[in-house]
């Protein structure tokens, strides 16, 4: 998704611009530019594709300026294109934007009246001329002040003018922006990621906020315009230097950093000493809650859902789930002894971020689970369980995704065992086979070449379905989403249960169809609903749990065994052979892994 870069400082700019965006590459984009400040001329270039592409043009290498912002645009309003790409520029000022103007329409035209010319698509573009149009009459602030009043839907800004060599001005409302503090040199960024590699001091711009950003100064001013004071965060230098190492993909060394990751949320979380959980300085009684509601997008919503099923199991809470956008618009009906829990790798997902925002401001308990801890969810959330799985770079979730189930399934069992849900013995017994899940992870993702194998049959299908029942069912709906997402292949995720209510009719002669059916209560069920398919030509790919019962079924086109433990964890090792399923489809087809089309890493627009 879009993201911005500026810097203010006594040296040429422009290389650290393009550095910078690089840093960004991995939220996902279609297009780059860049504009500097020289000679009291704004330059700017821009260019379709990657930065690698802005990057090569010579005349980036040959960009003067001591003051310049950088962009990579996910298209939202007019086609990726450089015309398109931001900064958009007029003679006096250059604006670089994240999030939407949804009264752009209104505004080209009150503008038009005015006899500005457009030069693009896109709604970012009015930015720049309601600017231009004020500093006929106003200061800059003013200007600044007054189009920000003009302008409906999100944003983060990074802007620079004409006649200012020592000014970047930076305004946020709905999209997270960052100022980083560097040696006689200041920085704006989209988030901390893009300028960790410059500073580790930073402050996060809160909704409504705007920024002066000097050479040897910075300034922070509310919605009305009055100076306030902000703290400047240092950073932990933990994943600063998150690379490639000698793999080909960050999504092939995430999967196997998954048993590691796993620790490390062990570790945070477990009392080994005391056989207990610690989850510390939680601010409400546990008492008195007596629902949670888990609401999260994409991967995040797939694990919310995942949690349903361990907090319906372990503790008698009332359980509800929601996709963070369908949350947001609807009626809801807050109750105040609710637990609201936010699920977010990034903390920046822009519907995530909304419905925890409602849900604040109606005064509810609300809790992040989030991987990056700096981030806007993870500030805004009343009370934060961190995920700690480490840097997350592929756009495909796969270790946040069995950090963010880890977290939920430890927070139900201390519920379930505060509430008096479940025993002590019980309880002991979860995080001792809890405590070995980092050794079967391990094991589970020695299992590969037969999924290379099958994963031709994936690539080659029209489509595929993606079948499980009860704690599986969950990640049979995240195998089918890491599968399409990679691979650009149309799978399905279903409860194996419904098939016959429609999905049925899909099934045809030689149809890769994956069916998830661990040796757990929906054992017998999933193997009948697996029947039912076999029966109708599909190929079926049984992923169980190694047992001494044999699988009594024929027919089976192939079956993959991941390791044995209770029935709470296995959904952690069935995730395993899908994750690598969907990395070797994309791998066969030659797509961008880490990339995939029309995707972005941080979702910062709804
Ligand atoms: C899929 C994927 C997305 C994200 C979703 C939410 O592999 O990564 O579906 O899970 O965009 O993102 P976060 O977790 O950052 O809120």
């Amino acid at each position: 998704m879009c993201g911005i870069i500026g810097i203010n400082s006594y040296k040429p700019v422009s290389s650290a611009i393009i550095n910078s965006l690089k840093k960004l590459e991995y939220r996902g984009y279609d297009s780059a530019g860049i504009a500097t400040l020289s000679s009291g001329l704004i330059n700017e270039i821009k260019s379709e594709g990657r930065v690698d592409n802005l990057e090569k043009n010579s005349l980036v290498k040959k960009m003067e300026g001591t003051i310049g912002i950088g962009h990579v645009r996910w298209a939202t309003h007019g086609i990726p294109s450089s015309l398109n790409a931001h900064p958009h520029s007029s003679q006096n000022v250059s604006v670089v934007h994240n999030g939407i103007i949804e009264n752009s329409t209104i505004l080209k035209k009150f503008l038009i009246g005015k006899g500005h010319k457009f030069k693009s698509q896109t709604d970012t573009e009015v930015i720049v001329h309601l600017i231009t149009e004020h500093l006929k009459k106003e200061n800059i602030i003013n200007s600044i002040k007054k189009t920000l009043k003009l302008l409906h839907g999100s944003f983060a800004l990074g802007i620079i003018f004409k006649d200012q060599p020592d000014l970047i001005i930076g305004a946020r409302r709905g999209s997270p922006l960052a100022v980083g503090y560097g040696p006689n040199e200041n920085y704006l960024g989209s988030d901390s990621y893009a300028l960790k590699s410059m500073t580790n001091k930073i402050t996060y711009l809160n909704d409504g906020e705007f920024c002066v950003i000097k050479k040897d100064l910075v300034e922070f001013f509310d919605e009305k315009g009055t100076k306030i004071n902000k703290k400047v965060l240092e950073l932990s230098s933990e994943n600063q230097k998150y690379d490639k190492g000698d793999y080909k993909h960050f999504m092939a060394k995430e999967i196997d950093e998954q048993p590691m990751s796993i620790k490390n949320g062990i570790k945070e979380y477990l009392d080994t000493a005391n056989n207990d959980i610690n989850i510390f300085n939680f601010p409400w009684k546990i008492e008195n809650i007596s629902s949670v509601i888990l609401i999260g997008c994409g991967t995040a919503y797939h694990s919310c859902l995942m949690a349903k099923y361990w907090f319906e199991e372990l503790t008698s809470l009332d359980v509800s789930v929601d996709i963070a956008s369908e949350f947001r618009y609807r009626k809801n009906r807050f109750k105040k002894d609710s637990l609201y829990i936010f699920v977010s790798q990034s903390g920046e997902t822009a519907d995530t971020y909304a419905a925890l925002d409602l849900c604040n401001k109606n005064g509810m308990k609300t809790c992040g689970v989030v991987n990056v801890i700096e981030s806007s969810i993870a500030r805004d959330s009343k009370f934060v369980l961190p995920i700690h799985c480490g840097t997350e770079i592929g756009v495909a979730s796969t270790k946040a995704f069995l950090g963010q189930m880890l977290i939920l399934y430890i927070l139900s069992l201390k519920l379930g065992l505060i509430r008096g849900d479940i025993n002590k013995k019980k309880f002991s017994q979860k995080l001792k086979d809890l405590k070995v899940l980092p050794e079967l992870v391990s094991k589970t993702l020695l299992i590969d070449n037969k999924i290379q194998t099958t994963s031709s049959t994936f690539i080659e299908a029209k489509g595929s379905m993606f079948l499980g029942r009860g704690f599986s069912y969950p990640i049979a709906l995240e195998g089918a989403l890491k599968l399409k997402e990679l691979s650009y292949v149309h799978a399905e995720g279903y409860p194996a249960g419904e098939m016959k209510h429609g999905p049925l009719a899909l099934i045809e002669e030689g149809m890769p169809v994956v069916v998830l059916a661990p040796r757990d209560n929906y054992y017998k069920k999933t193997i009948s609903n697996m029947q039912e398919v076999i029966a109708r030509g599909a190929k079926v790919l049984l992923i169980t749990n190694k047992s001494k019962d044999e699988i009594v079924s024929e027919n089976i086109w192939e079956t993959i065994e991941v390791e044995t433990t209770n029935e709470d964890l296995l959904p952690f090792l069935l995730t395993i052979p899908l994750q690598k399923l969907a990395y070797y489809s994309a791998l066969k087809k030659g797509y961008d892994i880490d990339k995939p089309r029309n995707l972005a890493k941080s979702v910062t627009v709804e």
